[in-house]
């Protein structure tokens, strides 16, 4: 939630952070502040409820110059999304100034202790709690803004990403981290402060990405300096940036979510390269060589990711339950870590994350570690904070993933699922060489059948404009492809707001099948092999309620194409392969339907990209 953008050089510190803030929009978008000491040594603070355009528009008659400055874009977790909200904060004097992603979980306590020592507060946030709270100590101290953040910062239960400006220390802008992200961008004589490295990449390739409970101490003449809270100098590694700028713009699509489906094939390949030989008789991953003791003897797998990610890993539970006979559980990470597993040494705990900085999947991990379990990591992010947190892993390599609702990182965490339960099946024996041939012969064909499933993008957007009438979907589909039912819907539900919900196909008729009727669109993903005669007496009973029903199917199937309203269709593939190429079309029609309503498909409302509060 919400992004973070620090400047501090030679240069005018507000076109900097403005098109930071652009760059880390997805993050959070229901409000944007900038702050800047200037050549007076004013400190100024500026912000707007709504987008960054807003925030650019309300600056263009202001004093915005300055070398030095702070920015923010906001995801609300305490306060409505209001001017008076939006961060940075100022403090009571009007010295400091303050942004801040994350929750302060004993706010109301400080709070309350503030305002019997005098402190008035203008806006309903946590975060104005803490820039009080940092004022407050320097002035009970008379010490420096380093000295007062440290005391601050023992005093806080929860979490945070912070940058402070001080009026009186024009040269200096002060950040800390507990449990969520900030990356430092080093340049000539200049630095450069984000959430995550998107914004830095067009200045310097070299980034530090600070750890919990460390402080940075940028300061414009004597450099930078990373300490713990307690005041130990930290030593730390310079990370390179890997990311080409390109794939952090929109590349002549009108939106990022459009971009990202269509880039799907492309990603695949880049993130089967170097796992399968091209000849499809090898899939290795290092991470499985490198930790076979512990892989391949788990006595049991735990998934553990959120939203679409949780989706990909009910998938992989059927490839692994299916290819290496070893027993995968599920779970919400936001459950498990409050469930009190029974989890411990000789379990392998697998998480996935898109952006590596879920609140919730990183405090899973941490749960899973302490109780001895072995953690496995499936991140797109590189050098999040999953990716840094896990014992090893595997990045799915699909490039940044802008657009809110996931796509690409979907598919990619599938397909890195998809290999890693033919690599442990293979080093395991529980598949043969000629079965293991086959399945990648199949996996290595999926990025030009999706690029097929593409080519029918236009005649999925006029079929999408029949359903914008609709109040609710459901979305059905059996093994494999009940995963795909459930992301199906919650794409639908997030960027069009229609209210949708995903079934196993044979579930209908214990419940859902009492809200069909003609008005009802009912999505079927029809592919399944093994179960075809069940999934064809399911649309049945759909049809004979008027359902409307829209059928996945594959490419010749006749029978089904028949009974449905509308059908798209896919080219033949493995039935474990059908979630790739499936989950696109639904993909598609999520997106022309939130097009066609209006909606904001890059960042629809109360959502963000990288959820780091609970
Ligand atoms: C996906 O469309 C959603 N916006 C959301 O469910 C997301 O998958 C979830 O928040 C998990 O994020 P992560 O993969 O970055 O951990
Ligand atoms: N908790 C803070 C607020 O509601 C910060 C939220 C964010 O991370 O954007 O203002």
């Amino acid at each position: 939630m919400c992004g973070i953008v620090g400047y501090i050089g030679m240069q005018e510190a507000c076109p900097i952070l403005i098109k930071g803030l652009r760059r880390l929009e997805y993050r959070g978008y229901d409000s944007a502040g900038v702050s800047m000491i200037n050549e007076k040594g004013e400190l100024n603070v500026f912000k707007a409820k709504g987008k960054v355009d807003d925030l650019e528009a309300f600056l263009s008659d202001k004093d915005i110059s300055g070398t030095i400055g702070i920015a923010h874009t906001r995801w609300a977790t305490h306060g409505i999304p209001c001017r008076e909200n939006a961060h940075p904060h100022f403090s009571s004097s009007g010295t400091l100034s303050l942004i801040h992603n994350g929750i302060i979980e004993n706010y109301a306590t400080l709070k309350e202790r503030l305002i019997e020592k005098g402190f008035t507060f203008v806006s309903d946030t946590d975060t104005e709690v803490l820039v009080q709270l940092i004022e407050y100590y320097k002035l009970e101290y008379k010490s420096d803004l380093l000295s007062a953040v440290q005391r601050a910062l023992a005093q806080v239960i929860g979490a945070y990403a912070i940058a402070v400006l001080d009026k009186n220390n024009p040269d200096e802008i002060i950040a800390a981290r507990k449990a969520s992200p900030l990356a430092i961008g080093l340049g000539e004589g200049e630095y450069f402060l984000a959430s995550d490295a998107t914004p830095l990449v067009e200045y310097t390739h070299k980034v530090i990405y600070l750890d919990d409970d460390e402080i940075a101490v940028i300061n414009r003449n004597s450099g930078l300096q990373i300490i713990t809270l307690q005041g130990q100098a930290v030593n730390h590694e310079v990370s390179e940036i890997n990311l080409d700028l390109g794939a952090i713009e929109k590349g002549g699509y009108e939106h990022f979510m459009l971009k990202e489906i269509f880039e799907q094939p492309d990603c695949l390949v880049n993130c089967m390269r170097g796992r399968i030989n091209p000849e499809g008789t090898i899939v290795r991953f290092s991470s499985v060589i490198d930790n076979a003791e512990q892989l391949l003897n788990a006595r049991r797998y735990i998934i553990v990711a959120c939203g679409t990610s949780w989706h990909a890993g009910l998938i992989g539970k059927t490839l692994i339950e299916n290819f290496c006979r070893i027993p995968v559980e599920v779970a919400y990470a936001s459950e498990f870590r409050y469930s009190n597993p029974v989890i411990g040494n000789g379990d392998v705990v697998i998480a996935i994350s898109q952006s590596g900085e879920t609140a919730d999947t990183l405090a899973a991990i941490e749960l899973a570690r302490s109780r001895g379990a072995f953690v496995y990591g499936i991140v797109n992010s590189v050098g999040s904070s999953i990716a840094r947190n896990t014992q090893t892993g595997s990045y799915i390599h699909v490039g940044p993933e802008i657009g809110v609702a996931s796509t690409k990182a979907f598919t990619g965490q599938v397909t890195v699922l998809t290999m890693l339960a033919l690599c442990i099946a293979k080093e395991r024996n529980t598949i043969t060489q000629a079965e293991l041939e086959e399945a990648l012969g199949e996996l290595l064909a999926i990025p030009g059948k999706m690029a097929e499933v593409l080519s029918q993008n236009d005649a999925i957007a006029s079929l999408s404009r029949t359903f914008t009438y609709a109040q609710n979907f459901i979305y059905l589909g059996r093994g494999y492809n009940y995963p795909v039912a459930l992301e199906g819907a919650l794409k639908l539900k997030e960027i069009s707001y229609i209210h949708a919900e995903g079934y196993p196909a044979a579930e209908m008729k214990h419940g859902p099948i009492a809200l069909v009727d003609a008005e009802m669109p009912v999505v079927v993903v029809a592919t399944n092999k093994l179960l075809y005669d069940k999934v064809l007496s399911n649309i049945q009973e759909i049809k004979a309620r008027q359902g409307k029903v829209i059928a996945i199917v594959v490419k010749g199937d006749d029978t089904i194409s028949k009974l449905v309203d509308y059908v798209i269709e896919l080219p033949e593939t493995a039935e474990f392969l059908y979630p790739l190429l499936a989950s696109v079309p639904l993909q598609l029609l999520a997106y022309h339907i939130a097009v066609c309503k209006g909606k904001n498909v890059d960042q629809p409302r109360n959502l963000a990209k990288s959820v780091t509060v609970e």
